[in-house]
């Protein structure tokens, strides 16, 4: 049977409307912009008065295998630019820069430039999850999506005024990046 083009270009439109919903979506699962309170592990300046007061507390709640938190709320200005660290997001980058990774993304597509796709630095692996994503609602199959990673966090910094512990929330961990990944795809 003869294909009918009529049909077919609903379907290609509907295909279409079915894989921008699903990258929208999953932008807003990655950045966790859900509009929720969250919870994030505290953490201090060296030598400041909450490492002293916290650091003894902490220990002792950690070998009970609780973890102290502080209330982090929603801020939905920060997160679309990135600039805040969602605890218990896959990317800490935001929506607009997840959306300038979905336009890079199409355009190598749409363009034929070849290859296949790297970050370098990936923490929980949302932008690469998304890459994937994006890849598999287009039928691309032939590019392989490459993640770089050191597992150190960022490293320590040898600027005098820069006190800040190095967050944990920064170090990557690669059992959470494999589950993000296998989840998504
Ligand atoms: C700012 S985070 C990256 C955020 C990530 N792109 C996202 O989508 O959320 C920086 C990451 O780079 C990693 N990193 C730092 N120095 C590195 C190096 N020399 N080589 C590879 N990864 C590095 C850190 O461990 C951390 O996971």
């Amino acid at each position: 049977m003869n294909p009918n083009p009529q049909t077919e270009t609903f379907r290609g439109q509907e295909l279409e409307v079915a894989a921008q919903a699903y990258i929208d979506l999953l932008k807003r699962i990655l950045t966790r912009f859900i509009g929720q309170e969250e919870f994030a592990e505290i953490f201090y300046h060296k030598r400041s008065w909450q490492e002293k007061v916290f650091a003894p507390i902490k220990a002792v709640l950690n070998t009970k295998g609780y973890v102290m938190c502080k209330r982090v709320p929603f801020d939905p200005a920060a997160r679309t630019v990135g600039i805040d660290w969602p605890p218990g997001a896959e990317t800490m980058v935001g929506l607009r820069r997840l959306d300038n990774i979905e336009h890079c993304v199409k355009s190598v597509i749409a363009d034929g430039v070849p290859g296949d796709l790297v970050e370098t630095g990936v923490w929980r692996g949302g932008s690469c999850i998304l890459m994937r994503a994006i890849l598999k609602a287009y039928g691309v199959s032939d590019r392989i999506v490459w993640l770089a990673e050191s597992f150190e966090g960022l490293p320590t910094s040898t600027h005098a005024d820069d006190l800040l512990l190095r967050p944990p929330i920064f170090r990557a961990c690669a059992s959470q990046i494999s589950r993000g990944l296998s989840e998504a795809s």
